[in-house]
Parts: structure tokens; C-alpha cells; sequence
């Protein structure tokens, strides 16, 4: 099948990957001409494990193009993914203007049926304004030729993204009509083998259902957060609280780790464009509101417990372990790392920091600074450091060896944002040892 999707971005490369693994002659188009000729070379924008060597097999297969051309794309694709992105505003409503643009071109070259398949996660409503949009440049053209709108929302997690497209645990799919959603089977046909796992709905439960599912998500982190800060008042160990309770299967272990704040492209984002949904027809999300408040004040637990153990983090250095806002990717965005390093050196403290991929994304960020070190190993971080703050559970981090860690620093203290280690093992080796919900507050 002729595939087109707009948008480059994660959720569209790795969509174009995958498709055209399964054997659709696939075309993306993106504005960005930089980008564009990157991915013709072979190389692969961003940080995901298997999705280079993808886009590079497909290419050389030829079942893989990319362009900057709409008047291309919207000529060879009965599908018309739209796969662009919808940056925050400054009200934390969802911005539209990239996904409308594609409508728009969409409507300007289009001369035979297309079924357009919104990917990107869109505020619910959507859907009836790129059919409009699309619908206004048709008429304005003189033309009446038929065309769908599909909502059909993306649930892949960064660092997994390849392993969840081909094996999703569900496939929903928005539609206003019967051919749209024959059209939408039969293109998941092959990532849907042994059991149906399409759920065909209306467009606007579609596009709530992507929303619904990553605040519920995020609703399990924040009330955790929540619970880990009342068990080190209380005395109680949350890492035990979590087992016990993950063992009912309605609460279930999945997505219930105490830390020091969700962060990405999508919870935060995802929260507040649904808090702000909510306002726009009258009604309060109080839920919603605290969600995104306790995961806030959350991202600065790390920062305070530093605070109350030093005094003042004036002339100190804190060796960081994990920059990316999680495991296996280089995204930076709303990661609970930046919150810690801002608020260092806001207090006069410098950082010295170590993660296996994310350190060219921290110099982009930053750029070059005396208050931050990037260093070539874990053990380089945490040299002559006042403190070691460990913030994204990479493997690597999982297993040190503390009577090292111990020597290499001035005062051997470690915060730990993931709960990575066993309090005893760290204390016996003579490290003060600050962790989620465990003891120390
Ligand atoms: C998320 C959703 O999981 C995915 O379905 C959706 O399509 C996009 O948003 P992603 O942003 O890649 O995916 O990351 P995810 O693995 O869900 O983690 C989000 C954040 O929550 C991370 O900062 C992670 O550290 C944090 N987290 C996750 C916790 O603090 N505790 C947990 O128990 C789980």
C-alpha cells in the first residue's frame, strides 16, 4: 500500500519504519530540508534503539523515501498520516498550526480519494477541524472529491518504540464511516495477526482515549510520589508499600515506582493540553491539576532533601548520574535532571555529570559552563564531588561499586531519585544514603 506520512518526528519515523518494514512503499515529507537530506544519507535524527538500521534496510529496499515535497506526498499515499507536532502554547493548550497546515495541503493538491490519519496526539475536536480545514481549501479549489478522517493516536514508549508499533497491545482507531475503518484493518493487518486487537470507535472518544490513557498513567506516578513523601514522615518504606499493594491485581506493579518526577515529550505535555480541554467547556479537572502540581513540586524533592543535608550548596559539587528523562533515549524534554542542575547552580553549586547518551543533548541545552563538568564515566562523575544524585535508572548505574564511590568522594552522600539501591548495602559502606520514600526526608 502507498503510505504518506508528515512529520519526521519520533512518532512519524518510527510509524514509516514499520510500515515499510511490512512491505508499504512509504514516503515521508518534512519542511525541515536539513533534516530531510540527513535521512536520505542514512542517518537517523534521534537517539532509538533498532530504528536506524529500519529506516536504512527499507531505504536501500527502496520501500523508503523521504522529501520536503507536500505536492510529492499527498500524490503518492492513499493513506495521509499526519505525524507533525503539537508544541505546548503558552496557556498548555496543545498548538495546532503544524497539524492544520498538513490539512491544508492535504486539500490543495489532493485530485482523488485520501483517508487521512491523524497520528499526533491532538486535543479532541480535532479531527472535525482538519476535516473543515480540508473540506474549506477543496471548496476554495472548486472541488468536490471525498476524503476521511481517521483519528488513530500512537501508545509507543521512547527507548521501546519499535517493539511497541510491531506488537501494540491495541491498535485504536477513530472513524466517521464503514470504509475507513475497512481501510484502517486492512493496513494493521499485519501488526494484528492472532487475536483482533483494533478497537474502532467514534473520533472523539479516539482522541480522548490517548489523552485519558497517559493521565491515568500519570495519575499512578504523581499518587505514588505522593504516598513515597508521606511514608518518610511516617516511618513506612514505600518500595515495600509498592509490592503490597502492586500485588492486587486491580492496582497491578506497572507504572507505580516512586522517583523524582515523570518528565517527556508526552506526560507533561499531555496533562496539562487535557487540563486545559477540560477548562475550555467549563469543567474544573481538579484531578488533573494535582497530578501536574505534585509532579512539580516532586521534581524538586532531590534538590531539597541536598538542601536540609548541606545548609547551603554554595562552592558545592554534585556528581549527577542520568541526565535523560528515562532509560535508553536521549531526550532531555521536561527531564526531572535539568530541574535538579537549575536549581544547583541557582544556590551556587556546580554539577558534574555522566549519562551514556544524553550528554550532546545537555550541551545543546546548556552549551558550555564552568558550574558543568561532563564527564567520561560514572566513576569520572563522582570525583572529588561533594554528593552523587542519581536520576535516571540506566542500567549501568544499577550495580556500583560503593567502597569506591565512597573514597572518590569529599562526603560520601548519595540521593537517590530511583530507588536503585538497597539502603543497607549503601550505609555499610559508609555513604550517607538519601533515597524516595525510604527512611531518610
Ligand atoms: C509515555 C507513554 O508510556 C506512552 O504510551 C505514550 O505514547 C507517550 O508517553 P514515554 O514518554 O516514552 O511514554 O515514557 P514512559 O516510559 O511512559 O515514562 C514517562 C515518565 O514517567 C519517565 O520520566 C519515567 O521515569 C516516569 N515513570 C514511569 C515513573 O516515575 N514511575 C513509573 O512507575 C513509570
Amino acid at each position: 500500500m502507498n503510505i504518506t506520512i508528515f512529520g519526521s518526528g519520533y512518532v512519524g519515523l518510527v510509524t514509516a519504519a514499520c510500515f515499510a518494514d511490512a512491505g508499504n512503499d512509504v514516503l515521508c515529507v518534512d519542511v525541515d530540508a536539513a533534516k530531510v537530506e540527513r535521512l536520505r544519507r542514512g542517518e537517523c535524527p534521534i537517539y532509538e534503539p533498532g530504528l536506524e538500521e529500519l529506516l536504512v534496510s527499507n531505504a536501500q529496499a527502496g520501500r523508503l523515501r523521504f522529501t520536503t515535497s507536500a505536492a510529492e506526498g499527498v500524490a503518492h499515499g492513499l493513506y495521509q498520516f499526519i505525524a507533525v507536532g503539537t508544541p505546548p502554547s503558552e496557556d498548555g493548550s496543545a498548538d495546532m498550526k503544524y497539524v492544520l497546515a498538513v490539512a491544508k495541503s492535504i486539500g490543495h493538491h489532493m485530485d482523488d480519494y485520501r483517508i487521512v490519519v491523524s497520528k499526533s496526539t491532538v486535543p479532541v475536536g480535532t479531527a472535525d477541524r482538519v476535516r473543515d480545514t480540508l473540506a474549506a481549501e477543496l471548496a476554495g479549489r472548486g472541488k468536490t472529491i471525498e476524503f476521511d478522517v481517521v483519528s488513530n493516536p500512537e501508545f509507543l514508549k521512547e527507548g521501546a518504540a519499535v517493539a511497541d508499533f510491531n506488537k501494540p497491545d491495541r491498535v485504536i482507531v477513530g472513524v466517521s464511516s464503514e470504509k475507513a475503518a475497512d481501510l484502517m484493518h486492512a493496513l494493521y493487518a499485519p501488526f494484528n495477526r492472532n487475536h483482533d486487537k483494533m478497537i474502532v470507535m467514534d473520533l472523539r472518544s479516539s482522541e480522548l482515549t490517548k489523552y485519558a490513557a497517559n493521565a491515568m498513567l500519570a495519575t499512578k506516578i504523581s499518587f505514588m510520589n505522593e504516598m513515597a513523601n508521606l511514608a518518610e514522615r511516617v516511618g513506612a518504606d514505600i518500595e515495600k508499600v509498592r509490592v503490597g499493594i502492586g500485588s492486587d491485581p486491580r492496582i497491578g506493579f506497572h507504572f507505580i515506582y516512586p522517583g523524582c518526577g515523570y518528565g517527556g515529550s508526552c506526560f507533561p505535555k499531555d496533562v496539562k493540553a487535557l487540563a486545559h480541554t477540560a477548562s475550555t467547556v467549563g469543567f474544573e479537572a481538579s484531578l488533573l491539576n494535582s497530578v501536574e502540581a505534585v509532579n512539580k513540586a516532586q521534581k524538586n524533592r532531590l534538590f531539597e532533601k541536598m538542601q536540609k543535608h548541606f545548609g547551603s550548596l554554595q562552592g558545592k559539587t554534585i556528581a549527577l548520574w542520568g541526565l535523560a528523562f528515562k532509560p535508553r533515549t536521549d531526550d532531555m524534554r521536561e527531564a526531572p535532571s535539568r530541574d535538579l542542575m537549575e536549581a544547583v547552580w541557582a544556590a551556587g553549586g556546580k554539577i558534574r555529570a555522566y549519562d551514556p547518551v544524553a550528554m550532546h543533548e545537555t550541551e545543546k541545552l546548556y552549551g558550555k559552563r564552568a558550574d558543568l563538568v561532563l564527564a567520561s564515566s560514572p566513576e569520572e562523575a563522582v570525583k572529588g564531588a561533594d554528593a552523587l544524585a542519581v536520576v535516571t535508572e540506566w542500567r549501568v548505574f544499577q550495580s556500583p561499586n560503593f567502597e569506591r564511590i565512597a573514597k572518590a568522594m569529599k562526603h560520601p552522600v548519595i540521593f537517590d531519585g530511583r530507588n536503585l539501591y538497597e539502603p543497607k548495602f549503601v550505609e555499610q559502606a559508609g555513604i550517607a544514603y538519601y533515597a524516595i520514600g525510604r527512611g531518610r526526608a
